[in-house]
């Protein structure tokens, strides 16, 4: 495996990569990699693809006040996660190769990034796109793995692949759990011996509420009991517990239509999510 962090060299591995002729698959990461990124590098490397991994904590999706500088960076394990698992290229690039000196453009997916994450975080997914459109530019890939678990950045970025005519395959992967229930996340590595005890609170209010709502009980309700079980394992404050259109993710009171059901919540200091399907009878 290759690691490349300047654009010259990754246009020439790319060139060669293609050369045969075998369709190249990107996962974009931002590196800590778990069970779930590797998940998305198996499904990648399917069909005999080159895959090719990129490492970059992107600043421009990070809040102010937000975990830029504290998150996780283990680049030398993961590459050796990543070597072990057969991927041809690492791309790891720089702040400054991503963004150099006088860097002005910005990708903005109006209506689905508003609500949601959209309003909890201003700017995260302006981040996001910008950088995946980037990224997209610089590997040229033919598919990109993303993962369910965050369900509304896979949203977003279907909707700009679509909008801008981007000739790339978006896959999504269900979210990978730890064996408790716990969707796997870099930054779970936050949490302390009793808050990740907790956190299970999380995934079992959302699939409580879940089988509530299918047994056809009213939204709203099961809705409120999730918020309360969440506060009362000691999450707050709660961004949101929402059931959206599958789809479009507009909120919705009523299972008519395929839905899912997403929560966001802080637990001391880390700030989880986690999403479900929910299906009318
Ligand atoms: P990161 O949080 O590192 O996640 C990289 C990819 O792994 C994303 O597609 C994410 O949805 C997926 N993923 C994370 N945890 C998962 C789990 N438990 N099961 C399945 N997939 C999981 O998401 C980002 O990075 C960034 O926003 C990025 C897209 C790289 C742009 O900077």
């Amino acid at each position: 495996m290759q690691t490349l962090r300047d654009l010259p060299a990754l246009r020439a591995a790319i060139d060669a990569l293609r050369r045969d002729g075998k369709p190249i698959a990107l996962v974009p990461t931002m590196g800590a990699l778990h069970d779930g990124h590797m998940a998305l590098v198996d499904e990648a490397k399917r069909h005999g693809r080159h895959v090719v991994v990129s490492i970059f904590v992107n600043p421009r999706q990070f809040g102010p006040n937000e975990d830029l500088d504290a998150y996780p960076r283990r680049e030398a394990k993961d590459a050796q996660l990543l070597q072990a698992a057969g991927v041809a290229l690492l791309w790891a690039p720089s702040v400054d190769v991503m963004y150099p000196a006088g860097f002005a453009t910005n990708i903005s997916v109006s209506g689905i990034s508003e609500g949601l994450d959209g309003a909890a975080r201003p700017g995260h997914f302006d981040g996001v796109a910008t950088v995946v459109t980037k990224l997209f530019n610089q590997v040229r890939p033919d598919v990109a793995i993303f993962g369910e678990k965050d369900y509304q950045q896979l949203a977003v970025i279907r909707r700009f692949v679509a909008d801008l005519d981007l000739p790339i395959e978006i896959i999504g992967m269900p979210t990978q759990r730890a064996e408790d229930g716990l969707a796997l996340s870099s930054r779970n590595a936050y949490l302390s011996a009793d808050e990740r005890k907790a956190a299970l609170a999380l995934p079992r209010a959302l699939g409580e509420a879940k089988r509530q709502m299918e047994r056809g009980e009213p939204v709203d309700a099961a809705l409120a009991q999730a918020v309360a079980t969440l506060a009362g394992h000691g999450f707050g404050p709660i961004d949101y517990v929402t059931l959206c259109d599958a789809a479009t993710l507009e909120p919705i009171h009523v299972l008519d239509r395929p839905a899912r059901l997403l929560g966001a919540a802080k637990l001391g200091t880390t700030r989880l999510i986690d999403n479900i399907a929910v299906d009318p009878a």
